[in-house]
């Protein structure tokens, strides 16, 4: 029947909720105790996947933002040199593809009308191969593919992507495992994070237990017309998906940045009315986010820093530190994502916006 919000006050409070669930689904039957099973993607992918010499990936607004995390994972973990782009500009451009390139899409919908549009324009243009990574079984996207991979996330209704965005992520990192293995990851390393993945909707739901200090935190923005998102790495992507979501549903102006190139422009704007908001897991990027972090600091910057509970960084005046499970660094990601959704969350129902339908917003974006 007609999905219901249950006891929840909105579908996003209640899709934010569903995410160790739906994790699992998604993970679940594509999982052996050797790896991942390739042929989850399709009868294919043995073949295609053991050809690829690099990956192009594209897609709109938030599945956007996990391609960008996808390209960290598979250099990193799969040796694939990664392309990442929006459609709208994708399939404008004179695109070189160089021999042995599989393409990916990503969609929640599977009828978004750009990546639509870039899929049916790689299909003549010399690819191995493509693959959607879709939530909506029997969609155009997924029909015209090669290969496909379902995210299990179930109906999503908020218009502000949530569920959608962190089972792509779990889907994503299966594809770079299942690419790994065919390019010789260390076997310890796959086997650590698959260890991890199972053990993900554990933490993720520790995380969410956290609800009610971020609805506290959340007070400091409902005044705010600004906010300034940074990361690193593969959290750079994640800082965009924060300020995405903060401007969708609270309709306050946020930007994100590489936390390296706060230098470069977005110091000048930092003072008392610009809150700054960072994710510190605890990986080698640390140190340097620290640095950044006084910099903010000095300028009279309110920060808030979710935090790995391993990290030694103290809360003080101006800064509020929210501490979340330690986690394997592959998949910090996905952990981090979560305190960011419920935070924009609470500011918009705090300002009284409507969360599940925001104002010129669509679902899916089927016309270009
Ligand atoms: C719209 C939605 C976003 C979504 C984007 C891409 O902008 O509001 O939440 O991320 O379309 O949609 P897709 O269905 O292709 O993931």
């Amino acid at each position: 029947g007609a999905a219901s919000k249950g006891e929840y006050r909105h579908f996003m409070l209640k899709e934010i909720h569903e995410q160790p669930q739906v994790i699992a689904a998604t993970l679940e039957g594509r999982l052996s105790e050797r790896g991942v099973l390739v042929k989850s993607f399709g009868a294919n992918a043995e073949v295609l996947f053991s050809r690829a010499k690099q990956v192009h990936i594209v897609a709109c607004g938030t599945s956007y933002h996990a391609g960008m995390v996808a390209r960290y994972w598979l250099e990193r973990y799969a040796g694939l040199p990664t392309q990442v782009e929006v459609a709208s500009e994708y399939r404008y451009r004179q695109v070189v593809v160089p021999e042995g390139t599989l393409f990916v899409t990503l969609s929640q919908s599977g009828e978004t009308a750009d990546t639509l549009a870039a899929l049916r324009f790689a299909q003549h243009s010399g690819y191995l191969g493509s693959l959607a990574i879709c939530n909506v079984p029997g969609s155009s996207l997924v029909r015209e593919s090669d290969l496909t991979l379902m995210t299990q996330a179930g109906p999503e209704i908020g218009v502000a992507s949530t569920k959608a965005f962190t089972t792509q992520l779990t889907a994503l990192l299966l594809f770079t495992l299942a690419l790994g293995k065919q390019r010789g990851m260390e076997e310890a390393r796959q086997t650590a994070i698959i260890t991890a993945l199972r053990g993900l909707p554990t933490l993720l739901s520790q995380v969410l237990a956290l609800d009610g200090q971020i609805e506290t935190l959340s007070a400091a923005f409902a005044e705010k017309h600004h906010a300034l998102f940074l990361g690193r790495g593969a959290h750079f992507p994640i800082a965009l998906e924060g300020a995405l979501k903060l401007k969708e549903i609270s309709y306050i102006h946020a930007e994100a940045y590489p936390a390296g190139e706060l230098k470069h422009g977005p110091l000048a704007l930092v003072d008392s009315e610009m809150p700054v908001i960072s994710v510190a897991p605890n990986d080698e990027l640390l140190d340097k986010l620290k640095s950044n972090l006084q910099e903010v600091r000095a300028r009279g910057g309110e920060l808030f820093v979710f935090a790995d509970e391993q990290v030694a960084i103290n809360a003080e005046e101006g800064v509020h530190i929210l501490r979340l499970p330690h986690v394997d660094e592959a998949l910090t990601p996905i952990l981090y994502t979560l305190p960011l959704q419920l935070l924009s969350y609470h500011v918009a129902v705090l300002k009284g916006t409507d969360v599940d339908q925001p104002r010129n917003l669509a679902k899916s974006v089927t016309v270009e």
